[in-house]
């Protein structure tokens, strides 16, 4: 089996990525660990790990994920103390990096505190890796909690800025401007969540504020992010086109902090670091979305 460890901050979107990755029977979801950004917990072993970035205190994303990460509905599907690891999100993504050497996909779909942590301990931890898949930065400088960055990159650019420079391992990049680019017609979406299973029932209770959000802001679609990063980490033949680029982080600017700056020309002579997914197949991608609610 293929084995993905998701490190996640628990929002709506993570919820429907995480549904896909257990869609997949050939992969085996094998630890969560949870990061501060929208909230902090929800199911599967899990390792809490990192509650605040690395500087600078927690920022709340509320009034699109709900105070509670999953739109702040009754959830009798809440954690359970079984659920729950005393070892530290860290500690565990380090271990589990040991033990399976070299077979690990890490998929990062939240602030990358745990990760940028877990490089600074060990400097090898990214060598040990099979790759990384990441839902973050833009690469237009079109934010969608500033200006000019998004979220989980200015959440702790710091952190992004540590991942992008020193984890050394094949990372690819879902940025906000592919997400808008494919995001849902409200029809579709519509489609997605009729399905009568448990699982579109969960989501549809879970993305009310989400969906009520987006239609108060006047929003033309659904922007599903996370499902992007997953889909890319499940089955990379959805990828149409990506580069490979040298690409950092911002976390100094006032007006940039946590933007994704791509060295489009080379001009600063850095060996590429990343893979930035340019275009997916739409088709393909929505056929996951409906495979992960069935
Ligand atoms: C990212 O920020 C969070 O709100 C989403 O879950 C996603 O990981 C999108 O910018
Ligand atoms: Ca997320």
């Amino acid at each position: 089996k293929r084995l993905f460890v998701i490190d996640t901050d628990a929002g709506v979107d993570d919820a429907q990525a995480i549904l896909m990755a257990l869609s997949y029977p050939d992969v085996e979801v094998m630890a969560i660990t949870t990061v501060s950004g929208n909230t902090l917990a929800i199911q599967i072993p899990v390792f809490v790990g990192c509650s605040e970035p690395l500087l600078g205190d927690v920022k709340d994303n509320d009034d699109y994920h709900g105070k509670d990460g999953f739109g702040d509905v009754p959830d009798s599907n809440a954690p359970t103390k079984e659920n729950m690891q005393t070892e530290h999100g860290v500690q565990a993504l380090l271990r589990m990096s040991k033990e399976h050497e070299g077979e690990i996909t890490l998929i990062c779909i939240g602030p990358l505190t745990n990760v940028a942590i877990a490089t600074r301990m060990d400097p090898d931890f990214g060598k040990r890796l099979k790759a990384c898949y990441i839902m973050g930065g833009n690469y237009r400088a079109v934010g969608n909690i500033t200006t000019s960055a998004e979220f989980n990159f200015h959440y702790d650019s710091e952190a992004a800025y540590i991942v992008l420079n020193k984890l050394c391992c094949p990372i690819t990049i879902v940025t906000w401007e592919l997400c808008k680019d494919h995001s849902l017609e409200w029809d579709l979406y519509d489609k997605l969540r009729s399905v009568e299973t448990e699982k579109a029932k969960f989501l549809r209770k879970i993305e009310k504020k989400a969906v009520d959000f987006s239609h108060a802001n006047l929003w033309l679609k659904f922007i599903p992010c996370d499902e992007i990063a997953m889909a890319t980490a499940l089955n990379p033949g959805i990828i149409l086109k990506s580069v490979n680029v040298y690409a950092t982080v911002e976390f100094k600017g006032h007006f940039t902090c946590g933007q994704m700056v791509i060295d489009w020309e080379g001009s600063l002579n850095k060996k590429p670091n990343i893979d930035v997914v340019m275009n997916i197949d739409d088709n393909k991608y929505v056929d996951m979305l409906f495979k992960a609610v069935d």
